[in-house]
């Protein structure tokens, strides 16, 4: 274990905004239970990986911990999969196109989303049509409070839309260590995404393998998403809502253009993006905060903002949205008031 005083995250978060740690702790795999107890949890630490989705509010926060560790090991294989287990702290990207090399398949359309392996089990990321939680098998934790090793199924982990326990109030305490993922050695790539089709076609590629897949992606990424090494920002900063189909009726009688991706019987999702684009925002700039110019629901940080900067001008989207379309936009992004 490591123990750092007064520690800068500014420069290595999403939004870039300035942010101070009081006590800041990197642990790995040989901290010991008692670490955990006596000198760690004490502090009741916040846990962050790469510290990609979130955003500091206050800019002063008594402790945080992270995991340090990014081997990979493939602990079983079986003709058609493999399973593999990855230490939490391996940037998320990298670990996608290794997956890739050594021929194994289903993660190819969750590339270049930033941050850790550790994170990706937390907010079920997701895109292009998968989400990480089809590959999980196992997550393996550390309880910070008693330093116990815990592992959980996916079952237990109740993903759903850019959701698991992790983000529930009495989970707050698992420290990720390890992932493990259950990968096809068979290729099946999904490339019905109107991005990703779109993309293909031109490239007049009609059966597209799983790296043509990462490629396409990293290349529409690029285009549309600012990169958070130059702009400071957090993908998606709200969830796409999931309303009653009879609320999505009437609101496109009004508004014809609104898209849908079908849920079940009886819900449907909007896209956030296009709420927040026909409220005006898209490009505004306030007090150094702003919303993407491509992609509307993208807030970044456009010239020094603060986080209170960036959350004031999320409260005014909300409020905006709310008011017009009658739908409360939730965030995505973790927010640390
Ligand atoms: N749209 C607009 N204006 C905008 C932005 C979007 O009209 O400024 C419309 C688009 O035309 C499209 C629809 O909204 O009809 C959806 O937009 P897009 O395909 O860009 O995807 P999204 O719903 O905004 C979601 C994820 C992304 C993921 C993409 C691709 C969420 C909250 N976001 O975005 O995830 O990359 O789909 O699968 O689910 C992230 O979570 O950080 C993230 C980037």
């Amino acid at each position: 274990m490591t123990e750092f005083k007064d520690y800068d995250i500014t420069s290595n978060t999403g939004f870039k905004t300035p942010v101070l740690f009081e006590r800041f702790f990197i642990v790995n795999e040989k901290t010991e239970k008692s670490q955990f107890v006596d000198n760690i949890s004490p502090y009741e630490p916040i846990i962050i990986g790469d510290a990609t989705n979130y955003l500091f509010v206050k800019e002063l926060f008594p402790s945080a911990i992270k995991y340090e560790g990014d081997s990979i090991t493939i602990l079983e294989e079986s003709h058609n999969s493999s399973i593999i287990r990855v230490e939490a702290g391996r940037n998320w990207h990298n670990f996608v196109m290794q997956s890739l090399q050594l021929g194994l398949f289903n993660l190819e359309n969750l590339a270049l989303i930033p941050g850790t392996v550790g994170a990706a089990p937390v907010q079920n990321i997701g895109a292009y049509g998968r989400e990480v939680s089809d590959s999980i098998k196992t997550v393996h934790c550390v309880s910070i409070s008693t330093g116990e090793h815990i592992q959980l199924s996916a079952k237990e982990c109740s993903f759903s839309y850019r959701q698991s326990i992790f983000k529930h109030q009495e989970f707050k305490n698992l420290l990720i260590t390890h992932v493990d993922f259950e990968l096809s050695k068979l290729e099946n790539p999904i490339a019905n995404y109107p991005d990703v089709a779109v993309y293909l076609e031109q490239q007049r590629n009609i059966h597209p393998s799983a790296l043509d897949i990462a490629h396409a992606i990293i290349s529409i990424r690029t285009n549309k998403l600012p990169d958070p090494s130059e702009i400071g920002n957090a993908g998606s900063f709200f969830k796409n809502p999931i309303i009653d189909i009879t609320i999505y009726e009437s609101l496109v009688s009004k508004y014809p253009s609104l898209p849908k991706y079908d849920i079940d019987d009886i819900h449907v999702k909007v896209p956030a993006g296009w709420l927040i684009d026909q409220s005006g925002f898209k490009g505004i700039r306030i007090n150094g905060a702003g919303v993407h110019e491509k992609q509307a629901l993208v807030l970044i940080n456009a010239d020094n903002a603060h986080g209170k900067d960036i959350y004031e001008l999320a409260l005014m989207i909300q409020h905006k949205v709310h008011a017009l379309f009658g739908i409360m936009l939730e965030p995505e992004v973790n927010i640390l008031l």
